[in-house]
């Protein structure tokens, strides 16, 4: 894989840093799972699957270094909510934390050691299926976008948002793979925090898959001169009724989209569809710090003193959602009937 974004390396968790991307490839060690929620909070970690592969390392991590076993049960709660509230729009967090809760619950009274071995395999475990999951939603959106030459792409669903390969750079991937014609990848910078053109832009070049970077205000221009065959995003959370939580802007792209007859496809793994979640309108929405829309890159482009707003994520009506592409299926309309059918064995709830 040419991206590394975690690593589970004896009992530390290796992140790449990716503030510093694309300038400067770093890797940010974490030892404890104090260190691991604040590389959430602080998006050195970021992207919905890779925050929950994150997390469940950090619980093992937490786990790990329980020296008395009187102390397991006050530790491990105080890990599990130092986690959880971290990050609150991506269910992949909460899903993982689940999972790593029910490991946790079967094994407290088997021994300490035991304990470790099983939460820091069963994070080995959600690595790997995510990995997995990806390659195979890749797979099954290459043959969808078949044909699809000029794409268009935002914010970052790539392998640095997952534990690799990628969601909707999975796509990508597998097309290239696929031997498919990619003629062009329009990716919109994703303003305030750049995602799309310091980390997307960074990883197509890497995979020489042809890319074309634009400022977000240039979407309009780039789909009404036709430029455009299909687009295709990642999610943080899909509501049972198929509304798609997902970077903002991604809403103005759909609606975009939907005004110039271009298909607009949602990539993602069932561990981001939250069926206990009825609607788009129940998905909490993270506001982030006014000093990434006062800021770029630490330089002030906004006056003193002026009110900001900055929602990190917004909701996609279902209606405008071509597919949801996941590793079991293409999911397509009705959403409600569909999505169940397909993830109520993956579900949260
Ligand atoms: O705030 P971020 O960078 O964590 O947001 C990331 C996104 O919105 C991605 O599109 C989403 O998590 C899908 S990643 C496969």
């Amino acid at each position: 894989m040419t991206v590394r974004t975690i690593e589970w390396r004896a009992g530390e968790v290796i992140l790449i840093d990716q503030r510093r991307l694309p300038r400067k490839e770093v890797y940010r060690v974490c030892r404890n799972y104090r260190q691991v929620a604040q590389a959430i909070r602080t998006m050195v970690v970021r992207g919905a699957p890779a925050i929950g592969v994150a997390a469940a390392m950090g619980v093992a991590l937490g786990a790990r270094r329980i020296r008395h076993p009187k102390s397991v049960g006050s530790v491990m709660e105080r890990v599990f909510r130092t986690l959880e509230d971290t990050r609150p729009t991506a269910v992949n967090l909460h899903w993982a934390l689940a999972r790593m809760r029910r490991t946790y619950e079967e094994n407290k009274d088997g021994g300490l050691e035991l304990l470790k071995q099983r939460l820091e395999d069963e994070a080995m475990e959600i690595y790997e299926d995510d990995i997995a999951a990806n390659r195979r939603l890749g797979g099954l959106g290459a043959g969808l976008l078949k044909g699809s030459r000029r794409i268009l792409t935002h914010c970052n669903a790539g392998a640095l948002a997952t534990a690799g390969y990628g969601t909707a750079l999975g796509v990508l991937r597998a097309m290239k793979e696929s031997g498919a014609a990619i003629d062009e990848v329009f990716v919109d910078e994703t303003r305030p925090f750049l995602q799309g053109s310091r980390l997307t832009a960074w990883e197509l070049l890497k995979e020489e898959i042809p890319v074309t970077l634009i400022t977000d205000s240039m979407m309009g221009y780039v789909m009404q001169s036709r430029q455009v065959d299909a687009v295709v995003v990642g999610a943080d959370r899909v509501a049972a009724n198929g509304d798609v939580a997902n970077k903002i802007g991604t809403y103005t792209v759909a609606v975009l989209a939907q005004r110039h007859g271009v298909p607009f496809y949602v990539a993602c793994p069932t561990s981001t569809v939250d069926l206990g979640c009825p609607s788009g309108a129940d998905i909490p929405i993270e506001q982030r710090s006014q000093d990434e829309v006062t800021h770029i890159a630490g330089s002030r482009i906004a006056p003193d003193g002026v009110h900001t707003l900055n929602p990190a994520f917004d909701v996609t009506d279902h209606s405008l959602v071509s597919a949801i592409i996941t590793e079991k299926a293409v999911v397509t309309p009705p959403y409600k009937k569909n999505l169940r059918a397909v993830c109520s064995s993956t579900s949260l709830r």
